[in-house]
């Protein structure tokens, strides 16, 4: 990605325009039905700008009445009527303009944000894994916004000030060829800076992004990791990280301000420069008569009309090249391959899977990590309704097993056979829905408790969820809070203790009722109390299923139909806990003396 954004500075002017200006044109391709919108709104944009022209033209035939010459007090008085009519369109005109603009954007946005957040969480694990949270947050609120004030008003107001150039030009050059050529000779030195400056700017305020999504992300991670930051007392060490990485978006900052305040001196010094000109020029026209004050006051007003929507639109144009940058982030999303999953409201298991799963040779690494395989040639039987406990030590390859019969990635060699057939050949959301997870750290949303417990089947009915509760031996908790099931958890809620959390997972899963169940160390981090109350709930969830447990207290498995002893990777030994016991020099018959030491 980052080397992406370096080929894009890189490339010649033209090339960078085209490409870019293509892909935010995708932007207008997330219009739906409110296209008429825009149309509407340009006419409007158009008849602005056109009252506006008017308005030169009028004041200098209102001065013009008082010449010594004519004295026209009626004529006076018409042009003051018109010019007042005039302004009340200009109104009228610029508020529908307003109005249907921000409502063609909003309705534009809202479909694209909708759509990228469609596609993001369809994005495959190894996506999330390559790419930080605080960034793809950044690109759904900051660049989002960056390309709506662009639609709002930055691209309306750029064909305003473009019209105004062309009309206004037009007009001065019926008042008076001699000055407008004068003016003119002034202008192309603008425009040429203007687009020299641009590309600094557009440069320097892309890295000012970049660097706040960076700073945002160590907010980000502190804030989620605050108990970690405390308990290593690192507040001093996350500060200055947080302080080194503000001071670089003020360096960057800064720079971009300096390009920017040189950009507008020196626009301001060419426009009075013009200015001064101009009137010279026109005085000397009026003097030998060729002009009369009525055209030169127009023709001072045209050039001011002229000179300021030049010095504006480059400005503009760098806001618009911004937002082709954010458009760019947004659509590197948007170009990301997706799983292939179904997103229904209402899960329908139309394919029961029974529960017959075997690791075949399976081999795996990490797509983001190379250089290490994490799995060498596991073969693993489990027919269905059998428990099968996996032990190993930490980092051992427990977890990606598991990752990899949720289809999060697939084996870099081997097969999964999920009722004999390849577990490539379900789809995805089959394959979940027959699936559940019992994790070591539950994942509470912010929601009551039944939100949560319906997690796994949205469209669960009070009782169905009470009933789940109950079997997850969590009701006797639930019921001691004075909202019950409407208790809010999390943020602004209740703090649930391990146990309970565990026990509302169980629930969850209760409900889903999947033939192949997971528990990656669910009752690990839970004292022997809640451990009891928890490890009821999870034999009775096991019953039937065929279940993969993945446990650190080996007292826990003894029952399991085969225990898989895996290190580094690879099975060591399998077999039931009988069996592994009486292996003299087994790795699973020492651990387990160890551990019944320890107890
Ligand atoms: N998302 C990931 N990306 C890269 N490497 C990973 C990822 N998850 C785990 N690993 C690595 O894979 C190895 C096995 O991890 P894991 O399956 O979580 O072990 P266990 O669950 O047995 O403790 C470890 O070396 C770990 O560092
Ligand atoms: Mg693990």
């Amino acid at each position: 990605m980052a080397r992406k954004v370096k080929q894009a500075d890189d490339l010649p002017k033209v090339k960078l325009t085209k490409t870019s200006l293509k892909s935010a044109l995708r932007v207008f391709s997330y219009t739906g039905q409110h296209r008429w919108k825009l149309y509407v709104g340009l006419i409007f944009l158009l008849l602005t700008s056109a009252t506006a022209l008017l308005f030169p033209k009028l004041l200098g035939i209102l001065v013009d009445t008082a010449d010594p010459k004519k004295l026209d007090v009626p004529a006076a008085n018409y042009i003051g009527v018109v010019l007042l009519v005039v302004l009340v369109l200009q109104s009228v005109f610029s508020f529908f303009r307003v109005y249907l603009f921000v409502n063609y954007t909003e309705n534009t946005l809202a479909n694209l944000r909708q759509a990228v957040y469609s596609h993001l969480i369809k994005l495959p694990m190894s996506y999330f894994a390559q790419n930080r949270v605080g960034d793809l947050n950044s690109r759904m609120s900051s660049d989002l916004i960056q390309i709506q004030d662009t639609l709002t008003t930055t691209i309306a107001e750029f064909l305003r000030q473009f019209v105004i150039i062309i009309g206004g030009v037009a007009f001065l050059a019926y008042t008076s060829l001699h000055l407008t050529i004068l003016m003119l000779a002034i202008v192309p030195v603008v425009a040429i800076s203007a687009v020299f400056f641009g590309r600094f700017i557009r440069k320097t305020s892309r890295l000012v992004q970049e660097k706040i999504a960076e700073s945002n992300t160590i907010i980000e991670e502190t804030l989620q990791g605050i108990a970690n930051v405390k308990a290593f007392a690192n507040e001093f060490f996350e500060n200055k990280r947080y302080k080194r990485s503000t001071e670089v978006i003020v360096e960057n900052a800064i720079l971009g301000g300096k390009y920017r305040g040189a950009f507008a001196s020196f626009i301001i010094f060419c426009l009075f420069g013009a200015i001064v000109s101009v009137v010279w020029y026109g005085v000397i026209l009026a003097i030998r008569n060729e002009i009369s004050i009525g055209q030169l006051m127009q023709f001072l007003l045209y050039s001011i009309f002229v000179g300021a929507s030049i010095g504006g639109i480059a400005e503009l144009y760098a806001q618009i090249q911004k937002a082709v940058g954010a458009v760019e982030r947004v659509f590197e999303i948007m170009d990301e391959k997706p799983e292939v999953v179904e997103v229904y409201e209402q899960k329908l298991l139309e394919h029961r899977i029974e529960g017959n799963v075997v690791f075949q040779n399976v081999a795996f690494t990490y797509p983001s990590r190379k250089e290490i395989q994490v799995l060498k040639d596991v073969t693993i039987v489990a027919n269905k309704g059998e428990t099968i406990a996996v032990v190993g030590p930490s980092g051992s390859g427990k977890s990606t097993l598991v990752a990899l019969l949720l289809r999060f990635y697939d084996p870099e060699s081997g097969t999964i056979l999920i009722d004999g057939k390849d577990a490539k050949s379900y789809s995805l959301t089959d394959l979940r829905n027959n699936m559940a997870i019992v994790p070591q750290d539950v994942l509470l949303f912010g929601g009551s408790i039944k939100e949560n417990i319906a997690y796994g089947k949205p469209d669960a009915t009070i009782a169905e969820i009470a009933e789940a509760a109950r079997k997850a031996n969590a009701l006797d908790f639930i019921d001691s809070f004075p909202e019950k099931f409407e208790t809010l958890v999390g943020e602004r809620g209740v703090k649930l203790s391990g146990g309970q959390r565990q026990r509302i997972a169980i629930a969850r899963a209760v409900l889903k009722d999947p033939s192949i169940l997971i528990l990656d160390e669910a009752t690990s981090s839970l004292d022997s109390e809640s451990e009891r109350v928890v490890q009821e709930a999870l034999d009775k969830l096991m019953v039937g299923r065929t279940s993969f447990v993945i446990a650190h207290r080996l007292s826990t498995i003894r029952k399991a139909d085969k225990i898989i002893v895996i290190d580094k990777g690879s099975v060591l030994e399998s077999g039931t806990h009988e069996e592994l016991m009486s292996k003299e020099s087994g790795l699973y018959r020492s651990l387990s003396r160890m551990q019944t030491e320890v107890i």
